[in-house]
């Protein structure tokens, strides 16, 4: 089973979806009267940015572009922009929206080049939040969970490509860490 190689539950399904309406809400309020337009940022905020755009009562636009820096459990500290943002977001209100944060340096490099465009505003919004890994200082107006630093996936986030389809946010075990997987 999918779950067998799998630590604890870190988030429930059931607190996932009840966050991620709170999240839509409060995107419908703030942005009530413009048409904002979402960038998600593949692969890891597939699920989280399907499940949100649906719980944003407005018209928006929505996007994917896609960043590489993992290797594994390893940031490999850099950053290419794999697949760019293909619509014009200049002047427009912008949200990207991101499945994890940890040192920040993903999101820096993403902001740098949506913001060269020009856009209206440009806000972060950001599922889970490991603050304590930060390495560069990344404004996240709209942030679900603040985990511990440990390696989680479920919910789209994946451990070489595995696990995304996991409905629930879980932490890897001791095993898979160790590479005995
Ligand atoms: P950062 O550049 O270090 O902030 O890393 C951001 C990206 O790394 C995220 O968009 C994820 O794709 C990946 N990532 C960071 N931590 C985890 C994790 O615990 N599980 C799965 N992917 C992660």
């Amino acid at each position: 089973m999918i779950e067998d190689s799998l630590g604890k539950a870190l988030l429930s399904t059931e607190s996932i979806r009840r966050k991620v309406r709170e999240i839509g809400a409060k995107i419908s309020r703030d942005y009530a009267g413009k048409e904002p337009v979402l960038v998600g940022v593949l692969n890891g905020a597939l699920v989280f940015m399907a499940d949100l755009m649906r719980e944003i009562d407005l018209p928006l636009e929505a996007y994917m572009m896609a960043a590489s820096s993992y290797d594994g459990y390893e940031s490999t500290g850099t950053v290419d922009i794999v697949k760019p943002l293909n619509a014009s977001i200049t002047a427009r209100d912008v949200i990207l929206v991101e499945d994890i944060v940890d040192t920040g340096i993903t999101l820096a490099c993403l902001l740098e080049s949506l913001q060269a465009e020009k856009p209206a505003s440009l806000e972060v919004c950001a599922l889970l939040d490991k603050k304590s890994c930060r390495q560069v200082e990344v404004p996240i107006k709209y942030i679900g969970f603040e985990i511990p630093d440990e390696f989680v996936v479920g919910y789209g986030l994946d451990y070489n490509q595995q696990y995304r389809n996991l409905p629930y946010v879980a932490s890897m075990n001791a095993a898979v860490a160790n590479g005995t997987r």
